[in-house]
């Protein structure tokens, strides 16, 4: 019998879903065992349900194929056979925030993609390196659900990744005002230019509802846990404009950015690559070893080169220099459905299972 914890994936058979599945292929610490998705799918096997659909460049793998695919509102049924699941449904927010509890309820923890909890007050919205201490909300979260191992964790948006590991490594020097350009890929969308032909040689200038989230969530990530209650953090303000490109994966970011404490060139460089966090300290399996790379050269980061970075885990910044009007601009890169989706959330879920918040059910 396997020692590695049951996982379920709610979604499995979509975009997001897929990623999920890839990434966990040989998980030292996690094996899918059950997939849920639409009544569409469900009773299907696994590989009959995606059918032309799977989007990743590697092949299915072998172990998931065979699966029959459940009713992901059968709640109970598929929470019988986990131990906890990632949730990548594509559902109204209502229907996503009711789901979602509902599992929690059944005394299985989610981890989700959905931004449906982002912003209630008990659940966490982690990236591990910045705020892994945010997870201690939990336990108020489990006495309002009347749990005593069900809960809810949630990432942010694949849109911050690329410049809040930034701001948060130039703590110190107190970035009180930015300006954010991020450049995002279609695969944001679940989109390939198979499925999305006109996105070939054109932009796009609105990406629904990203705006808000971009200048918003990095301030509940920069956020403190005071007195049982994540504050969030008050600065920097932020003003952000989302395009999207013709890149399949890797939301670029151009950041202009003021701080209260002049830092040098130096300074700002050294704290990239200084930057750790409890995934490094304690070696997760998917954390990667250096979160930050910071490229001297003037052509990068570019997504082609760069967006693979430690396995699509890592964040790469580059073009680091002075402003006449801001005090510092750069560029930041980052694989927005690995970092930014289902690798960011497989990460938390292994912090949350080396806090002890997640283990096998008794
Ligand atoms: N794509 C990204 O990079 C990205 C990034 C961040 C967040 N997200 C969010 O992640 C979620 C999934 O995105 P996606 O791109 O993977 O979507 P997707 O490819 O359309 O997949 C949606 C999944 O949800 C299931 N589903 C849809 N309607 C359902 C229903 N009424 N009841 C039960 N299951 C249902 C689908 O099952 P069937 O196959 O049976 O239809 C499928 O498994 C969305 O909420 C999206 O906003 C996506």
């Amino acid at each position: 019998m396997s020692e590695k914890l049951r996982v379920g994936i709610l979604g499995g058979t979509g975009m997001v879903g897929q990623r999920f599945i890839s990434l966990l292929e040989n998980h030292p610490w996690f094996e899918v065992v059950t997939i849920a998705a639409s009544e569409r799918s469900a009773g299907k096997t696994y590989e009959e349900a995606v059918g032309g659909r799977w989007k990743m460049d590697t092949p299915m793998p072998e172990a998931v194929k065979n699966i029959v695919v459940m009713n992901v509102n059968e709640v109970e049924k598929v929470a019988a056979g986990v131990d906890f699941v990632f949730s990548a449904v594509d559902m109204t927010k209502d229907e996503i925030r009711a789901i979602e509890e509902a599992y929690a309820k059944t005394e299985t923890p989610v981890v989700s993609n959905n931004s449906a909890h982002r912003w209630t007050p008990d659940v966490p919205m982690m990236i591990p390196e910045i705020n892994a201490d945010h997870a201690k909300i939990i336990e108020k979260q489990k006495e309002r659900l009347g749990t005593q191992r069900g809960f809810i964790a949630v990432k942010p948006n694949c849109s911050i990744q690329s410049y809040t590991p930034a701001l948060a490594a130039w703590k110190e020097f107190e970035p009180y005002e930015v300006v954010a350009t991020t450049y995002q890929a279609i695969s944001g969308a679940g989109k390939t230019f198979k499925d999305w032909p006109e996105m070939v040689e054109n932009i796009i200038p609105y990406i629904g509802g990203e705006e808000e989230k971009s200048e918003k969530e990095p301030l509940r990530v920069l956020g403190t846990l005071e007195d049982g209650e994540i504050r969030l953090a008050k600065e920097p303000v932020i003003t952000c404009q989302c395009i999207r490109v013709p890149v399949l994966n890797g939301h670029t970011a151009a950041v202009f950015v003021r701080f209260r404490r002049k830092p040098t060139k130096e300074q700002l460089i050294e704290k990239l690559r200084s930057f750790r966090g409890l995934p490094q300290e304690l070696e997760l399996p998917s954390a990667p070893k250096q979160f930050i790379q910071y490229l001297e050269e003037d052509n990068r980061p570019q997504v082609k080169l760069d967006v693979d970075y430690e396995n699509g885990m890592g964040v790469s910044i580059g073009r680091l220099r002075e402003d006449h009007v801001y005090d510092w601009k750069f560029v930041g890169l980052s694989h927005n459905t690995v970092r930014g989706a289902a690798g960011g959330a497989v990460l938390c879920a292994e912090l949350l299972k080396a806090q002890g918040y997640i283990a096998a059910k008794q």
